[in-house]
């Protein structure tokens, strides 16, 4: 069957490797906007009887997603056999639980939304706290693919004398695993989120780690208020400048400008978000599931 990758805007760098490391065509499609904010789409490739493949990263997810759910139901309306959806970054996991009377657990209704549009779904490295696995919301086979072998090479590559830094215990499983495989010195931190921009951090005693470069590694860089915190608090503690890592780079309003200004050695992200900070490519990761 014919394999034909779909990408939504902002991802076309990482569709064009993609194509070109999977031997898949690359689709082609017109959007724009009627007047009134509504999305005009076109299939312009022939997908009759194909699988076609979503490449979408849904950062902005609000924005990005009746986008996505028009150019799937498209493609099923003309003729694809399969639609699948690879969302290197996959957004709405956060509220996995009704904390407060009445609350939406969007992590399961975005799930529920999804899985009745695509076949299937690929994602790298979901924030899976209190859900084990995407298989607990999503109905459809949900494959989550690994960046940390990644990550840990970028380190092996760039990195003199490195001292491995989870923030929180959700970092704990990957940051231990890590410095196991990979020998490296490690610490977890202890997160306290009061809320979306108030984050306090507990740093251990560091002083052995004098000498090492600090890298603090994150799933996610959103407000950026966990790794500024953190940042600081190394530099109070007089140790190197922080290599900052993220897998999924969301940077939320001015948060890479501030954490910039926080005093960084430099900060690296994957792109499963286009960003300027982009230095580890996924493609030998999604080549995988295609
Ligand atoms: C939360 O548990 C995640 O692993 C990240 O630590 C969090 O999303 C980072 O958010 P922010 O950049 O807003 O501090």
């Amino acid at each position: 069957m014919k394999k034909i990758i779909f990408t939504l805007p902002e991802q076309e760098a990482l569709g064009k490797n993609l194509a070109l490391v999977s031997g898949c065509d690359l689709g082609k499609i017109e959007l724009r906007s009627f007047p009134d904010g509504e999305t005009y789409l076109r299939v312009l490739s022939d997908c009759s009887g194909c699988e076609a493949i979503i490449l979408a990263s849904l950062n902005h997810p609000n924005e990005k997603t009746v986008t996505l759910l028009l150019l799937a139901s498209t493609l099923k309306d003309l003729g694809a056999k399969k639609v699948r959806l690879v969302a290197p970054y996959l957004p709405y996991l956060r509220q996995d639980k009704r904390f407060h009377p009445g609350e939406s657990i969007s992590a399961k209704s975005y799930a529920q939304i999804i899985s009745r549009f695509f076949n299937d779904l690929a994602t790298i490295d979901p924030h899976l706290h209190r859900l084990h696995d995407l298989s607990e919301v999503y109905t459809i086979p949900a494959r989550t693919l690994h960046a940390a072998p990644l990550v840990w090479q970028w380190i092996k590559n760039n990195v003199e004398n490195p001292l491995l830094i989870g923030p929180d215990e959700e970092s704990r499983q990957w940051v231990e695993a890590a410095a196991i495989s990979q020998n490296f010195p490690c610490l977890v931190l202890q997160k306290d989120r009061r809320g979306d921009r108030d984050v306090s951090i507990t740093l251990p005693e560091v002083t052995q780690y004098i000498n090492h470069t600090p890298v603090l590694v994150d799933d996610i860089i959103s407000t950026a208020h966990t790794m500024i915190e953190t940042v600081q608090a190394l530099g109070m503690a007089g140790m190197n400048k922080t290599v900052c890592i993220g897998i999924h780079a969301i940077f939320a309003g001015n948060a890479y400008d501030d954490l910039l200004k926080a005093g960084v050695q430099t900060i690296i992200t994957s792109n499963t978000i286009p960003h300027a900070s982009n230095a580890i490519d996924v493609t030998s990761l999604v080549k995988d599931v295609l």
